[in-house]
């Protein structure tokens, strides 16, 4: 994950697996008329948690989120891609990288809008934790 918010226009592809796919609807939006931030990270957290618990093969939990820069408006009708990468794995956790791209049908522009990290703990049925299988 870059530290530097300037970087992540330059970086040329998604890296990850795309887990994530949908469409930005005008029923998400903010005042502005463009796509509020906490549904981007809703899906972040979503995309990430398909990852974690593919990797975990059962349930989880989200028990952490980095911080993140929004770094354009998500415009209405964009289809939104969540990319995510296993950084790391614990006993029980997972530390997941999430990337969301955009692409814009009408003008075929195709660019990273933001990226976070998400830790997510595997759990049993009594929502304790459990160790990951590996
Ligand atoms: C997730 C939860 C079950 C963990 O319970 P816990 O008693 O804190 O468990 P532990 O202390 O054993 O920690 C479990 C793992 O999470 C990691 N962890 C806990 N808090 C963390 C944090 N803030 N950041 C990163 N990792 C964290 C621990 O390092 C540990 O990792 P490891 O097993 O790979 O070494 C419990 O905190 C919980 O239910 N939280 C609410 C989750 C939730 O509702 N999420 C949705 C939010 S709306």
């Amino acid at each position: 994950m870059t530290d530097n918010y300037d970087d992540l226009d330059e970086e040329p592809i998604p890296t990850g697996e795309l887990t994530l796919q949908t469409l930005a609807m005008p029923a998400y939006t903010n005042p502005n008329g463009d796509i509020f931030g906490g549904w981007l990270m809703s899906q972040m957290d979503l995309a990430g948690s398909i990852k974690a618990s593919s990797i975990a093969c059962g349930r989880v939990t989200t028990v952490a989120a980095g911080s993140m820069a929004f770094l354009r408006p998500v415009p209405v009708g964009a289809t939104v891609s969540c990319y995510a990468e296993v950084l790391e794995t614990g006993r029980s956790s997972i530390r997941i990288l999430v990337d969301v791209w955009l692409y814009s049908a009408e003008t075929g522009e195709r660019y990273k809008v933001t990226e976070g990290t998400f830790v997510y703990v595997a759990i049993d049925d009594n929502g304790r934790t459990r160790p990951i299988d590996r």
